[in-house]
């Protein structure tokens, strides 16, 4: 593959002496009356505003400033398809052509007092345009249509390319080997933006030259327009601000959370447990009390223990039910997560700092307040562990076996196991869950 460079040097020729532009304007008339010199094989690079200006994008706006402001902030919204971040009066958006850059490319700068520039619609349409009514006149020259905008990771502003017609907008390395013989893998050079940027420097900002000519530059068409280098949503590592991407994850925390009963082979580490327990435990609980344990159960031979006794106390209840022995062993089987998850945790209600009092009506009223508390802190787990992409499912069976839980992990007789939690990496990714739906749940009194 060829390089790309101007190996000449390039020569960037400002198009002087261009009057005032408005709706219906002949852009490719007034240009090459201005610039009789431009020859095929230039690159004419055009300030956007021009197109607002010939396309009916001036929108009329009020002078006072601070009916100009509100005025231009609608302006903004309407321009606005996705909103990437907001900072104070700094507002960064995406417009319907995939343009991320402050206030949508609203701007009121260049332009009389009494209006705002509006992008066009279509900036590729408008270099494809400008490029064929150049064609017309026998110029063979690709057409790049510029804006201003901010760079994420670096201060002050370059032009870029918004739109483009009659080049390769980027010049891509890959694969090619450099001088040293390394093998060039992403560089894929944003040639429309460089060439955006080194006009701007005859261009400028304040004396209305807003066209100028690149030369020295061999445009090659190969179809593609400035959109190409508009990267793609599913592409894009940093598509929210990053207050915005917190907002978010805060948001669909919760979210993350299902039950789930298929895991790899993978041990959960240390860390990953201990911060999701951390988490679990500033769930709120009466009285100030801290009355929920967690029984993380690494002990292999332990676990089994306790499962399989476990077990043999559910088909004692179920028989009991004159279940058939095939039920009893379907039921039981579906107890096998226990034994099979990564990780097991047995969350226990102490009671510690409960009140008594006299009655047992209060009695019974203290001991479900302290269990809810412990449903709080089991699923706050449940959470803590999802957000770290962690699966887990809450297993109710050790609240119907609480007297062997007790007796074969040796706990104190007044503690009461809120059942076991199964935790390991999901087996297959089930992604976000939707809300659910609140019709009939939530009653309004
Ligand atoms: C206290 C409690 C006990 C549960 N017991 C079991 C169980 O014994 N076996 C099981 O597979 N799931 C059990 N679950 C999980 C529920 O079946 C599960 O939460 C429900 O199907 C909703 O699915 P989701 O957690 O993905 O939202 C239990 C959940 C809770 C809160």
């Amino acid at each position: 593959m060829s390089d790309h460079r101007a190996e000449d040097g390039l020569t960037i020729l400002p198009v002087t002496g261009l009057g005032e532009f408005g709706p219906g304007s002949d852009v490719a008339a007034e240009i090459t009356a201005a610039a009789p010199w431009l020859e095929s094989g230039d690159v004419l690079v055009v300030t956007s505003k021009i197109f607002s200006k010939s396309e009916g994008r001036m929108v009329d706006a009020p002078t006072d400033p601070d009916e100009r402001d509100a005025f231009r902030r609608k302006l903004i919204d309407d321009e606005t398809v996705r909103i990437v971040a907001r900072r104070n009066r700094t507002l960064i958006t995406a417009n319907r052509n995939g343009l991320v850059q402050a206030a949508a490319g609203v701007d009121g700068s260049n332009v009389r007092t009494d209006q705002i520039a509006l992008l066009p619609l279509d900036p590729d349409a408008s270099a494809a345009g400008l490029r064929a009514a150049l064609a017309e006149r026998g110029l063979d020259v690709a057409v790049i249509v510029t804006d201003t905008m901010g760079r994420a990771w670096r201060t002050g502003q370059t032009d870029v390319a918004i739109g483009a017609a009659g080049l390769a907008v980027s010049h891509s390395y890959d694969g090619v080997d450099d001088a040293y013989g390394n093998t060039l893998m992403v560089t894929d050079i944003a040639v429309a933006d460089e060439l955006a940027a080194a006009a701007d420097l005859v261009k400028g900002k304040l004396d209305g030259v807003p066209v100028a000519v690149v030369r020295g530059y061999t445009p090659i068409e190969d179809g593609s327009c400035a959109r190409d280098l508009v990267r793609d949503l599913d592409d894009d590592m940093f598509r929210l601000g990053v207050e915005e991407a917190l907002a978010q994850g805060r948001r669909e925390a919760i979210l993350t959370r299902r039950s789930v009963r298929a895991f790899t082979d993978d041990a959960v580490p240390d860390e990953v447990m201990n911060a999701s327990f951390a988490d679990a435990l500033t769930a709120p609980a009466p009285h100030h009390t801290h009355p929920i344990r967690f029984l993380w159960l690494r002990d292999t031979d332990r676990r089994r223990t306790l499962l399989d006794a476990m077990s043999s106390a559910w088909r004692a209840d179920l028989s009991g039910d004159e279940k058939t022995s095939e039920s009893i062993a379907r039921r039981v089987a579906r107890g096998r997560i226990l034994y099979d998850a990564p990780e097991l945790v047995i969350p226990v209600l102490t009671g510690d700092g409960m009140h008594t009092y006299s009655d047992d009506r209060r009695n019974a009223c203290e001991n479900t307040m302290f269990t809810v508390a412990g449903g709080a802190a089991v699923s706050g787990l449940l959470v803590a562990l999802s957000v770290r992409g962690v699966g887990s499912c809450w297993v109710g069976s050790t609240i119907f076996a609480a007297s062997t839980v007790l007796d074969v992990l040796d706990l104190p007789a007044h503690w009461q196991p809120l059942g076991a939690v199964a935790i390991g990496y999901p087996a297959a990714e089930a992604g976000l869950r939707e809300p659910a739906a609140i019709d009939g749940l939530v009653m309004t009194l």
